[in-house]
C-alpha cells in the first residue's frame, strides 16, 4: 500500500521519531545516502511561490540520487486546464512521487486518492506538515528532548499553526496558540490535535492574550499575518495583529532560555522585529536547513 504525507498526523509518533533519525543520518553524512533513491523522479507542483520548499525538495531528491521536475503555477493549473484526476493519472505513469503546494487542501487529498504514487503536501491553506517536521527536528537538536516543553505560536491561527499543533500533539509537546479573536485555528484542527494529544498527554491551548500565551514558553514561534492568497487583507490584518508582534518585550515573557522560530519568509518589522529574528536565540535558518534533511527522510520513507 502506498503511503502519503498530507498531515503530520499521517505518521505515528514512532514513525516521526524514525524519520528524525533518518534525517539526522542524512544530514550528518550526505555521501552515504547518494544512492538511497537512485533513479526516482519527483514531480514538484507549485501553485504558490516558494524559496525553501522548492529548493529543499529539488536539492533533497538529488542528494538521494533521484531527480525532480518543477511544475510552475503557469504550467499545470490544477483543475482548470485539466482535472485533478487527469493530472494524477498522467503523472503516476511518469514519476515515483508528487509534491504539491496549492490552495485548497481537498486538492492534495484528491490527488492522494487518485494517484498510485505517494503524495506529499508542500503547503495548503490548511496545513504545512513538512515545515512542522523540520521545526520539531530543530527543537530536538536544540533542546535534546521533547519532554515537558511548551511551544507558543503567536499570530494567525493558520496552516503553520495547525501543523505545529498536530506535531506537538503527536510528540507530547504542549502547544499554545496566542492569536487575536477571530483568527483562531480552525475548530476541526483543534479537535484533531486534541484527539491525538490523548495518547501523549500534550496540552493544546488557544489563548487571545499574547503575554499570557508566551508565559513559560520554551519556544516562541510566529508566521506572517497575511498568508499567500490573503494579500488583500494585509493592511487590515496589520492593525489587528500589531499587539501580537514578537519583539524583545514579548520574548522577555518567555523562559530565559527560550528560542525563537519562524517558518519564513518573515516580514521583518511586522510579526517579528530584527532584534528578535537576528538574536542568538533565533534558530530560523537552522529550521530552513532542516527542511532539506527531514524531507529527504520523508521521501525515502514513502518512495524507497
Ligand atoms: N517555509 C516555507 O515553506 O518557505 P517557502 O514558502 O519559501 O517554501
Ligand atoms: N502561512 C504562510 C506560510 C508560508 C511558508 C503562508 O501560507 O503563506
Amino acid at each position: 500500500m502506498k503511503r502519503d504525507f498530507l498531515s503530520v498526523l499521517d505518521f505515528t509518533q514512532d514513525e516521526i521519531m524514525e524519520t528524525f533519525e533518518t534525517a539526522q543520518s542524512m544530514k550528518a553524512n550526505i555521501p552515504q545516502h547518494l544512492n538511497d533513491l537512485r533513479g526516482k523522479a519527483m514531480a514538484l507542483i507549485f501553485e504558490k511561490p516558494s524559496l525553501r520548499t522548492r529548493t529543499t525538495f529539488d536539492i533533497g531528491i538529488q542528494q538521494l540520487g533521484g531527480f525532480s521536475l518543477y511544475l510552475s503555477p503557469a504550467e499545470i493549473s490544477l483543475g482548470k486546464r485539466e482535472s485533478v484526476y487527469d493530472v494524477a493519472k498522467n503523472l503516476e505513469r511518469m514519476v515515483q512521487g508528487i509534491m504539491i503546494r496549492t490552495f485548497g487542501h481537498q486538492i492534495v487529498v484528491d490527488m492522494a486518492n487518485y494517484a498510485n504514487v505517494p503524495i506529499i503536501n508542500g503547503l495548503t491553506d490548511y496545513s504545512h506538515p513538512c515545515q512542522a517536521m523540520a521545526d520539531f527536528l530543530t527543537i530536538l537538536e536544540v533542546k535534546k528532548s521533547f519532554n515537558g516543553l511548551k511551544l507558543t505560536y503567536v499570530g494567525d491561527g493558520n496552516n503553520v499553526a495547525h501543523s505545529l499543533m498536530f506535531a506537538g500533539a503527536r510528540l507530547g509537546v504542549n502547544v499554545t496558540i496566542g492569536c487575536p479573536k477571530g483568527y483562531e485555528p480552525k475548530p476541526e484542527a483543534v479537535k484533531d490535535a486534541n484527539e491525538a494529544a490523548k495518547e501523549t498527554g500534550a496540552r493544546i491551548i488557544v489563548e487571545n492574550d499574547p503575554f499570557t500565551a508566551v508565559k513559560n514558553a520554551d519556544i516562541v514561534y510566529t508566521d506572517v499575518w497575511a498568508s499567500m492568497g490573503q494579500e488583500d487583507e494585509a493592511a487590515e490584518r496589520r492593525k489587528i495583529f500589531l499587539p501580537f508582534q514578537v519583539n524583545e518585550e514579548l520574548m522577555g515573557a518567555a523562559k530565559d532560555d527560550a528560542i525563537f522560530m519562524h517558518c519564513l519568509p518573515a516580514h521583518r518589522g511586522d510579526e517579528v522585529t530584527d532584534g528578535v529574528i537576528d538574536a542568538p536565540y533565533s534558530v530560523v535558518f537552522q529550521e530552513a536547513e532542516n527542511r532539506l534533511h527531514v524531507q529527504k527522510a520523508i521521501m525515502y520513507k514513502l518512495l524507497k
